[in-house]
């Protein structure tokens, strides 16, 4: 039996400036979901990270389902305009789109869906970032489905050791590629340490146990700076990973967040930093505008119903993770406007600075 899962994000307005959302957002998502509730979904869980809000939904409608992102296009029209009526930030920001138009794909919003056959047990995380993009799940998820010295299973669990394979995407010419673990590990990891142009799109499984073209990951790979064809504020990407039995243990996921990594999208879009993982408490951006931020939300889910979440960064074993990172932060802090905190040139070039850096080239002159 075949089940749906679909994680739709926007940041459609925020308090205090990009920080967080107001609670009003997740209620009016939650009676809007209410009433499609055993009718078009079957049921849902409302989060957020920083000013970005997720719907995580569980239907067996498939994915891309123009019923499904309509409700999410419902939930966000709503409450931009509740974020208008309140004067926040960004009001409606996400929604480049106003019109819906079959899907929230290219309007703005970021998606992540997976549909498969439902196991016996199933588990699942969650993950939603912000103040990052999408490549951001590039270096965990190559942790969890290709390095035993993070996920051990890929060694010692026989369903894991066929591997699993990548689908890699080219964000600058939507194009993508697959590639193999471990026999093509290499030229995976040539493209992907470039996390501003490629992103691990989705993970398969190579063992016959499970059918190989569902896959175990998916993140959301839309880029706002593509689709608004300017600066709008960062993707802020959300992932979902399915654990255990054949697949890594929920821990082996999480392992892969034990290491402060650095990542692209910090203030204004325009600096890396080292990803914090936080609780739902401290699910909101401060110093400045982050660090970038990471939430995890386990569910154990049935074909009509998710238990959970658990809140699985809520945890001390996360303290030390979290303290490296804010040293981290404070170290690359003082670089002040200068790479490698700033981005790349190139990278500048989809943030507010492309104006003026095209008028500042114009002034060059030749050297004799
Ligand atoms: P339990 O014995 O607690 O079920 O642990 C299983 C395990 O080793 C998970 O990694
Ligand atoms: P958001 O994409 O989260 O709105 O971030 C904007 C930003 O970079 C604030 O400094
Ligand atoms: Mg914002
Ligand atoms: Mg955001
Ligand atoms: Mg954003």
């Amino acid at each position: 039996e075949k089940i749906t899962i679909s994680v739709l994000k926007a940041d459609i307005g925020s308090l205090v400036g990009n920080s967080t959302i107001p609670e009003i957002f997740e209620e009016t998502a939650s009676d809007i979901l209410d009433r499609y509730k055993g009718e078009k979904i079957f049921d849902y869980f409302v989060s957020h990270v920083g000013d970005d809000l997720n719907l995580i939904l569980l239907h067996n409608k498939g994915e891309n389902n123009r019923e499904i992102h309509e409700i999410a296009f419902e939930i966000f029209k709503k409450n931009s305009e509740i974020a208008k009526e309140m004067n926040l930030y960004g009001a409606g920001g996400d929604l480049i789109k106003k019109e819906f138009t079959g899907s929230l794909i290219g309007m703005g919003p970021g998606v992540a869906e997976m549909e498969f056959t439902l196991r016996s047990p199933e588990s699942i995380i969650v993950f939603a970032a912000d103040k990052t993009e999408s490549g951001a799940f590039n270096y965990p998820l190559f942790q969890m489905f290709a390095n035993p010295f993070n996920t051990p299973g890929l060694v010692i669990d026989p369903d894991m050791r066929p591997g699993f394979r990548f689908e890699v995407w080219d964000l600058y010419n939507h194009k993508r590629i697959y590639l193999n673990s471990p026999e093509e590990i290499y030229d995976l990891l040539l493209l992907v340490g470039t996390s501003e142009r490629f992103a691990i799109k989705r993970v398969y499984p190579r063992s016959d146990k499970y059918p190989k073209d569902e896959p175990v990951a998916v993140s959301s790979t839309e880029r706002l700076y593509e689709e608004a064809g300017k600066y709008a504020g960062k993707d802020d990407p959300v992932m979902i990973v399915r654990a255990q039995k054949g697949f890594p243990a929920v821990g082996e996921i999480l392992e892969a967040f034990s290491f402060p990594y650095m990542v692209n999208g910090w203030m204004r879009g325009s600096y890396w930093g080292p990803l914090l993982p936080v609780s739902l408490k401290n699910a909101r951006a401060t110093r400045f505008d982050g660090p970038p931020r990471v939430i995890a939300l386990g569910f154990q889910v049935k074909k009509d119903k998710l238990y959970g979440p658990e809140d699985m960064f809520d945890d001390p074993a996360f303290d030390y993770t979290r303290n490296k990172a804010l040293e981290i932060a404070d170290y690359i802090r003082r670089h002040g406007p200068f790479e490698p905190h700033r981005v790349s040139y190139e990278d500048l070039l989809t943030t507010t600075a492309k104006p003026i850096l095209d008028k500042l080239i114009q002034r060059f002159e030749d050297i004799k």
